[in-house]
Order: structure tokens, then C-alpha cells, then sequence
């Protein structure tokens, strides 16, 4: 695992732009996988900015993302659906047609679930995986206790994860109590996988990802088993490493 240390966000972004624009620029028609959540949103800033001044090109590029809240229409100001188009696609030359997000109004979440799983093989698996990390250690939103062995499914959200997120809703109430998911499965199976961790509250949980036991327990601990994992963090996140 390479390990990046990074004075604060906005530097801790710009190395991880710079790592995903690398990719961009050795394969253009690149698939990357994408998360969503306050860790990330820097990094779209960055790739945005340099794409402005013409220094990265989008339009051979596909992005599979990794969860949706289930119930949520995609224009609904929550969704990570609206996230990406904000932050992300509709500021750049990614064609929509190779975006993808699951689905989370689909009623029938088993034939969703394949849907996604088939796209992500037919598109030749994922070759960099952009991943936050959930202050319970969550990845993409494969919470505590998630079986190492799943693909795309949907999960019922924890508690602490809800009450995590409520920061974006009104009240705790109105945040979903279920998502899509990529299974750790499919994470794992991205040949190139990219983390990302900013702030104190993020210190302890990278702490027990990277260098204690891997676990169900602490979702994250799994990538210590991924031939090719960078992890960029600033330092307050990186404050007990
Ligand atoms: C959310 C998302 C994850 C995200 C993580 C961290 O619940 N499902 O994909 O990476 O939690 O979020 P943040 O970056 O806002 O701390």
C-alpha cells in the first residue's frame, strides 16, 4: 500500500486528482469508479478545474459509481445521483451515457442489483475505485458485519451511519434507511483502488482499517489484502499513524 500524507484538504484533493488524472491521461477510455460525500467533492473541484484549463479529457472516460440511496428520485437534492451531476459530470466532457449510479427507485432492488453488476463486467471491470470512508469504517455504504463476499446490493443502513449522513438532510427522519451498494466484492475486484481521509473524526477508524485486524467488523480493514491500494490522507486523519 502507498501511503500519502497531506497537509490538509485541499492538498490531500489535489494528490488524489493528480493520481486519478494520471489514469485518465494512460488510458483515456479508463472505467473509474467514484464515491460520493464531503471527502470527495475537493477532489471533483480539482479534476474540474484542471479539465477548464485543458489539461484532462473526459470524453472516453467512464465512471461507475459506487451506491445511491434507495427511495430517492435522482432529482431529489439528496440523491448521489444529483451529487454527481452537480459536482461532477455536468461541469466536465464525460458523456452521460457513460455515467453510471444505480437506480434507487427501482422496485425490483435483486434484478437492479445484477443490472449493476453485469454494466460493471460488461464495461471491463473498474480500474481505479475512488473510496471515502464511513466513520464506522463503512466503504461505500457496506456497513459493519458485511459479508467480504457480496456484489451489488442493498443494505439497511446502521444507525451511526444515519445519523452520520443526517448532516444533509432535515432532520433524521428523512434520511433513507436503505442503499445500493457495490459489494466488497466488486470493490475489491477494481485493479486499482484509491482512498481518501480528511479530518480528526476519521483518524481512529484509519488507524484500525490499515494497521489492525482485517475484519468484517471495520469494512475497510479488507483493502490491506489489495495488491494495489493508495491511501491519501491529511493530517489530522493521519494523526495516529
Ligand atoms: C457515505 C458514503 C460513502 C462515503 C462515506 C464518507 O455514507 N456512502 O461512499 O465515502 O460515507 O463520507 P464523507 O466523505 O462525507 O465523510
Amino acid at each position: 500500500m502507498r501511503i500519502y500524507r497531506a497537509v490538509d484538504y485541499n492538498d490531500m484533493s489535489r494528490k488524489a486528482a493528480n493520481i486519478l488524472s494520471a489514469q485518465v491521461i494512460l488510458k483515456p477510455n479508463c472505467v473509474l469508479g467514484l464515491a460520493t460525500g464531503s471527502s470527495s467533492l475537493g477532489v471533483y473541484r480539482q479534476l474540474v478545474n484542471w479539465y477548464e484549463k485543458g489539461d484532462i479529457d473526459f470524453s472516453e472516460v467512464v465512471t461507475i459509481n459506487l451506491d445511491e440511496y434507495a427511495g430517492l428520485e435522482k432529482d431529489d437534492p439528496n440523491s448521489y445521483y444529483r451529487f454527481m451531476k452537480e459536482n461532477f459530470w455536468d461541469h466536465v466532457n464525460i458523456k452521460r451515457g457513460n455515467t453510471h449510479i444505480p437506480d434507487g427507485t427501482m422496485a425490483f432492488s435483486e434484478m437492479e442489483c445484477r443490472r449493476y453488476d453485469q454494466l460493471i463486467a460488461r464495461c471491463g471491470g473498474i480500474d481505479m475505485q475512488l473510496l471515502g470512508l464511513g466513520r464506522n469504517g463503512h466503504i461505500g455504504f457496506n456497513e459493519p458485519g458485511a459479508a467480504f463476499d457480496k456484489d451489488t446490493h442493498l443494505v439497511k443502513l446502521s444507525g451511526s451511519t444515519i445519523k452520520a449522513n443526517m448532516r444533509f438532510f432535515g432532520s433524521l427522519e428523512e434520511v433513507p434507511s436503505r442503499a445500493y451498494t457495490m459489494g466488497i466484492r466488486s470493490i475489491m475486484q477494481a485493479r486499482g483502488i484509491l482512498v481518501i481521509a480528511n479530518g480528526v473524526d476519521k483518524a481512529e477508524i484509519l488507524k484500525a482499517a490499515f494497521f489492525g485486524p482485517v475484519t468484517p467488523l471495520v469494512p475497510a480493514s479488507v483493502l490491506q489484502l489489495h495488491n494495489n491500494v493508495t491511501l491519501v490522507g491529511d493530517e489530522e486523519a493521519m494523526s495516529l499513524i
